[in-house]
């Protein structure tokens, strides 16, 4: 539980005989495959390719369909290295390999990324239930809550309760469409107390177009990430009654009521988008 950035180094410049545990290397899996997913699936593999502390292969856990030509999603996910149904048209790289097979996709992975939407968490955790490894760490791209009789629960904590790891989050005011595409955007990694799992979080996520800050609080990360779009709408009632900026700007104050000991860093990237 060191304060200590872990040191990734390219695969060019090293073949991983220099990293924290000689010869380990991480094995990555998404979980999730709409277009959030499959972007950090991207984003994800373009790293493990250039960072020898990882192995090569992603594996991304699709929710098997069928497409109207009768095929798979996943057979033609790995036959056109692209999401034909929710990300058409951007080419994930080829190391991405789609896995209609959940306890598959996740088995021998480490580094657990999971990209649903939020409602289908709840039974995805269920059927993971002593299938992950014990030293998994996970990270929540997830916006939403569970909610339950007792009261809202957030998505890492209910990861992290009902599969007994550790799970961070990354979170931001992000468009999957324009990341796909490579547009400039920026995000949060809220992690817990581990800054050098946080650190591996943001090496595995960051782009040149795609920055990535992390930040010692999951909770008002999360919670930003998340309520962040009930600000939006707030915002677009003040415009709808012409109330004026004064008041727009108060829309985002509830998140401090909410979570008053949340950093103050943690609203920099996206409270008020
Ligand atoms: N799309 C974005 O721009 C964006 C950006 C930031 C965060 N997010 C968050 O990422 C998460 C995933 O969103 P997305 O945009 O990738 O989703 P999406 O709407 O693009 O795709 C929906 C996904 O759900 C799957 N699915 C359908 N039925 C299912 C079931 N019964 N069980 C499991 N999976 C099922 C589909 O196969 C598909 O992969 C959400 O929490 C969202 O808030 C999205």
């Amino acid at each position: 539980m060191g304060d200590t950035a872990t040191t990734h180094h390219t695969k060019s410049a090293n073949n991983g005989a220099n990293d924290n545990q000689i010869g380990f290397k991480s094995r990555v899996s998404v979980i999730g495959s709409g277009s959030w997913g499959s972007v950090a699936a991207k984003l994800v593999a373009f790293n493990t390719l250039n960072l020898s502390s990882f192995h090569d292969e992603v594996k991304m856990w699709v929710f098997e369909e069928t497409l109207q030509s009768g095929e798979k999603l996943t057979d033609a996910i790995n036959r056109t290295n692209e999401n034909v149904k929710y990300l058409p048209g951007i080419k994930l790289g080829k190391n991405v390999i789609a896995d209609p097979d959940l306890d598959n996709a996740v088995e021998d992975a480490n580094m657990l990324v999971f990209v649903t939407p939020h409602q289908f968490i709840d039974n995805i955790c269920k059927s993971l239930v002593g299938k992950v490894r014990s030293d998994a760490e996970a990270i929540s791209l997830i916006k939403g809550m569970e909610v339950k009789i007792e009261g809202p629960c957030l998505i890492s904590t209910y990861i992290s309760e009902q599969l007994g790891i550790n799970c961070s989050v990354l979170m931001g005011a992000n468009l999957a469409n324009e990341i796909a595409e490579e547009k400039f955007s920026e995000a949060t990694v809220g992690y817990r107390n581990n800054r050098e799992i946080a650190e591996q979080w943001v090496q595995l996520f960051t782009t040149p177009y795609f920055m990535v800050t992390p930040v010692q609080d999951v909770e008002g990360v999360e919670l930003c990430g998340t309520l962040k779009n009930v600000v939006a709408i707030a915002a677009g009632f003040v415009d709808g009654l012409d109330m004026g900026n004064n008041t727009k700007v108060h829309t985002s104050g509830f998140i401090t009521s909410i979570l008053p000991i949340s950093t103050l860093s943690s609203f920099s990237c996206h409270a008020y988008y």
